[in-house]
């Protein structure tokens, strides 16, 4: 919606394609076809798909602009919002602490290579087994050494925190795993006995939540929630890389 809508407000026309329009993404005819297909039509690309791979492929093969949109791997338009949403709400960026609380997924690594950009530093708490890999917190910390931290405790990573950030347990393509993921997660929800360590802290959340499981209805609707900021950026933002990647 909000890639739409922001390519709608540009005076532009963007055409939404279902998997089923084209029998599956990859499956009907390989992904470099398409690409050099959509490339004489289209002036851009934005791709929402499970494989990070299949982002990379439409990249390697089409001439204009290919935006990720979310992938398995990392998830970039919805941290350049969130540290849109942070600079807001904080007048800053350097200095800034987030905890995030859970999945060590595709927002958790694009939140720390945010982080280690622009000054700001990222305490990851998950359960044992669904840690961010060791290779993206060693590529983030290249970049700033110390700005991403994991860990295994939520207590210990919302500690001087400015920003709680979390995400659903079960991302998009993990739905077998769904019963095995919520025993796994327990004790990593954000409620109101976590923000209680860090009462000033902004409340976020990429959305859709699912309240009851990563948040609590109360967290959601606490007056530190910044969530529904954090959504409208996305269109703010991506407003703005299209009229970058497009003029
Ligand atoms: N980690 C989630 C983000 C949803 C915006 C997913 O990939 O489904």
């Amino acid at each position: 919606m909000s890639f739409q809508i922001a390519m709608a407000q540009l005076g532009g026309h963007p055409i939404y394609v279902k998997p089923e329009d084209i029998g599956g993404i990859g499956k009907r005819e390989p992904i470099k076809d398409m690409a050099r297909v959509l490339e004489r039509y289209a002036s851009g690309i934005m791709a929402r798909t499970f494989a990070h791979e299949t982002v990379i492929e439409l990249a390697k093969f089409a001439e204009i602009p290919v935006i990720n949109a979310l992938t398995d791997w990392s998830h970039p338009c919805q941290a350049m919002a969130d540290i849109m949403t942070i600079r807001e709400h904080f007048g800053k960026l350097n200095g800034i602490k987030i905890a995030y609380i859970g999945d060590g997924n595709n927002v958790a690594r694009s939140l720390s290579f945010g982080c280690a950009k622009l000054g700001m530093k990222i305490s990851i708490a998950s359960p044992k087994g669904y840690e961010l890999d060791k290779e993206s917190i060693d590529k983030a910390n290249q970049i700033t050494s110390g700005s991403t931290n994991q860990m295994n405790s939520p207590q210990d990573a919302v500690k001087n925190a400015d920003v709680i950030y979390t995400d659903t347990w079960v991302s998009m393509g993990q739905e077998t795993e769904k019963q095995k993921r919520i025993a796994d997660f327990q004790g990593f929800a954000v409620d109101a006995k976590l923000m209680s360590l860090a009462p000033k802290a902004k409340i976020m959340h990429c959305l859709p939540a699912y309240r009851g499981f990563e948040i609590t209805d109360e967290a959601m609707e606490s007056e530190n929630s910044i969530v529904f900021d954090e959504a409208e950026n996305r269109l703010h933002f991506q407003r703005a890389l299209l009229k970058k990647l497009l003029s």
